[in-house]
């Protein structure tokens, strides 16, 4: 049965004095993916050890649904893990590998043969049940670390780093059919990644954290288009971050840029924001927010500095009236070169606004 995860106020203090996790509290809803992502070092692997009772907090609590899990041990929590060095027996088959864990818990032979089956089917890999671990591409062998750790029908899937081992394009691939298996499971799963666009593909909640703390928790196009700080800006996704001065009345806002002010209806600026006032704030502008349009129209003439070839897109670089670097994106067939100056605007619908100091 599926559960929620509750992590109140969870410290962790290394033996050797390192603050590992500041005060952590998060729920992970029932059935759903939460990805944890963040630099390396933000304390991703040390909330997942704890969750799976692998290692203890020095303070806060673990709960799973009403159950106070906290000083339980990790074979009494019900849990499936694949960490990222899948730590498979080589030697031994695909189907050996998924039943071994149930052998050791003195599940009948055939009644394990039955569901290591039914995992590896699961994982669309049961073609492969009598190879050899070592006779496996890094994918295939993913999946094997993936049947081995739902053949036991555990109630919490945790998940560090599963695909950092394999190489780009593979990796790829694998991140939409694991998205599909964590939502046929319908299994609570903790995703650890310091991967952004895989968080956001994989996970039903993502969590962005920091030397240890959290910084925002929301769904994926939420972090995405309203990132709360500078920090979940930059780190998720490529960001125009602008210093910029706000004056709100009755009427409107105006948004001073340096380079252009934008003009916003009082109502709709304080809809969108409600935290920011008059003073100063920052302004983020992802990239394809940005257009080339009509000089009438233009907030800003940009000096191309640089223009980078994407395929289907091409990202360029250049700098406002004022000085600061924009990157923006356009069509492939756009015809533009370092020098030009190109009338851009923002889009203002885009546009998001983050409190100047946090
Ligand atoms: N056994 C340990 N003893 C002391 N400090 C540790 C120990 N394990 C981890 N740390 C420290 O705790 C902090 C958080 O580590 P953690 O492994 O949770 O980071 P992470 O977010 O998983 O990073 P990565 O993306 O590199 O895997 C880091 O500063 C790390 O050096
Ligand atoms: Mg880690």
């Amino acid at each position: 049965m599926s559960v929620e995860i509750k992590l109140r106020n969870l410290q962790k203090i290394y033996p050797d004095g390192t603050a590992a996790l500041g005060d952590v509290s998060l729920t992970c809803p029932a059935s759903a993916c939460t990805a944890l992502v963040g630099p390396s070092g933000s304390g991703k692997s040390t909330i997942l050890k704890i969750v799976a009772g692998l290692l203890d907090s020095t303070g806060g609590s673990v709960s799973f649904g009403d159950k106070d899990v906290t000083g339980l041990p990790p074979e009494k929590r019900n849990i499936g893990m694949v960490f990222q060095s899948y730590a498979l027996f080589p030697n031994m088959t695909v189907r050996e590998n998924v039943e071994f864990g149930l052998m050791v818990r003195g599940v009948a032979a055939k009644e394990c043969q039955r569901r290591a089956l039914q995992a590896l089917e699961s994982v669309q890999i049961s073609a492969l049940a009598n190879r050899r671990i070592r006779q496996l591409s890094g994918g295939q062998q993913q999946r094997v670390a993936l049947a081995r750790a739902v053949v036991f029908q555990p109630d919490i899937l945790l998940l560090d780093e599963p695909l950092s081992a394999l190489d780009a394009k593979i990796r790829q691939e694998l991140r939409a059919e694991l998205a599909q298996l964590l939502h046929q499971f319908k299994i609570t799963a903790i995703y650890v990644t310091h991967d952004q666009e895989e968080a956001m593909a994989l996970g039903d909640q993502v969590v962005v954290m920091d030397h240890g703390k959290i910084m925002q928790v929301g769904a994926p196009l939420e972090i995405y288009t309203r990132p709360a700080n500078d920090f979940v800006a930059r780190f998720i996704g490529i960001a125009n971050l602008f210093d910029v001065d706000v004056q709100l009345d009755s009427q409107k806002a105006q948004v001073q840029m340096g380079f252009g002010a934008l003009s916003i209806a009082a109502n709709e600026f304080r809809a969108r924001w409600p935290a920011i006032a008059s003073g100063p704030a920052k302004l983020l502008c992802r990239p394809q927010d940005a257009k080339i349009v009509e000089p009438a129209q233009a907030h800003t003439k940009l000096k191309v500095t640089d223009c980078l070839f994407l395929g289907d897109r091409i990202r360029v670089t250049g700098e406002t009236e004022n000085g600061k670097t924009l990157r923006m994106e356009a069509h492939n067939s756009s015809q533009v070169k370092a020098g030009d100056i190109l009338p851009v605007a923002m889009d203002l619908a885009s546009i998001h606004l983050i409190p100047s100091a946090i």
